[in-house]
């Protein structure tokens, strides 16, 4: 009996624990037949080739024993855009977005911006794509991290960008108009996802003890070397915003903004150098 493209899905589709086992199953057979979703709804009922199914097996199995879906594509949807993903960096998140969103806010355009934790460098691209006109600097700690962020940056070209190590931790001398950062936030004592805990970098995960330790660094090193009404704008844990805004006034911030999510959760928090 042939095995077509259709009886691979639906087995997928089937195995997969997860809420979107439907999209999950479509994007893993896709991806080992190299094929569009197009040219998948065209001609479902093809038969695949043994190279293929080994292929689509060898992905499901690896999706099942815990690989995040984004590792095993390579690639991941941020802000209308597809950015290489490897283990060396978190899977960039949708809320993460509404830190773009926040900084556009007070962007004009030609400011020299730095996205400190950059990961896959998704925050920092896209507000140099979509402003154009800044400078933008993409700084993180671990060089497999700046790896993939130099790969999406040759993936969306913009003459704007510039990527450098830079540890969010030590003291700096760097002068900044803005600083974007979504940094390691969690605390020791916060409950994670399996999946989360077992498969994306520690390095990108914890924040201390209370999970605040790159907030205090970050306005303790950097706050007094912006302008004054530089901002500085955060991304922070879902419980976190007010603390984070606490720590803020504590060094002296002011014009303190809490962003709350679509469910009402405070997840952006910004402040200027008076
Ligand atoms: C939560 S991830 C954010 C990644 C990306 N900006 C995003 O939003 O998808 C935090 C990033 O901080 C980086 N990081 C960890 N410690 C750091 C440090 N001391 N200095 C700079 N970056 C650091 C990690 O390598 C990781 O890429």
């Amino acid at each position: 009996m042939v095995t077509t493209r259709r009886d691979l899905f639906f087995e997928a589709r089937t195995a997969i624990p997860e809420r979107n086992a439907a999209f999950e199953a479509r994007e893993l057979l896709l991806r080992a037949l190299s094929i569009s979703k197009d040219e998948y709804y065209l001609r479902p009922s093809l038969p695949v080739t043994p190279e293929e199914e080994a292929r689509f097996r060898a992905l499901l199995a690896r999706r099942l024993e815990g690989t995040p879906l984004a590792y095993l594509l390579g690639e991941w949807d941020f802000y209308g855009r597809t950015f290489t993903v490897t283990p060396d960096v978190l899977i960039p998140r949708p809320e993460t977005e509404e830190l773009v969103e926040e900084a556009r806010c007070f962007l004009t355009g030609r400011e020299n911006v730095l996205d400190l934790c950059t990961g896959s460098g998704c925050v920092g691209i896209t507000l140099a794509l979509e402003l154009p006109e800044l400078s933008m600097t993409l700084g993180d700690v671990s060089e497999p991290a700046l790896a993939v962020a130099r790969e999406n940056a040759r993936r969306y070209p913009a003459a704007n960008v510039r990527i450098l190590r830079d540890d969010a931790l030590a003291p700096s001398e760097d002068r900044y108009d803005m600083i974007v950062c979504n940094p390691p936030y969690v605390a020791l004592s916060d409950p994670l996802a399996d999946e989360v805990a077992r498969r994306e970098p520690a390095l990108a995960l914890f924040g201390g003890e209370d999970g605040m330790d790159f907030f205090r660094a970050i306005l303790r090193y950097r706050l007094s070397l912006l302008p004054s009404g530089g901002r500085i704008v955060f991304e922070c844990g879902e419980t976190q915003s007010r603390k984070v805004a606490h720590i803020m006034e504590t060094f002296g911030a002011r014009a303190i903004r809490i962003r709350t999510d679509l469910s009402g959760k405070g997840r952006i928090v910004s402040g200027e150098r008076p």
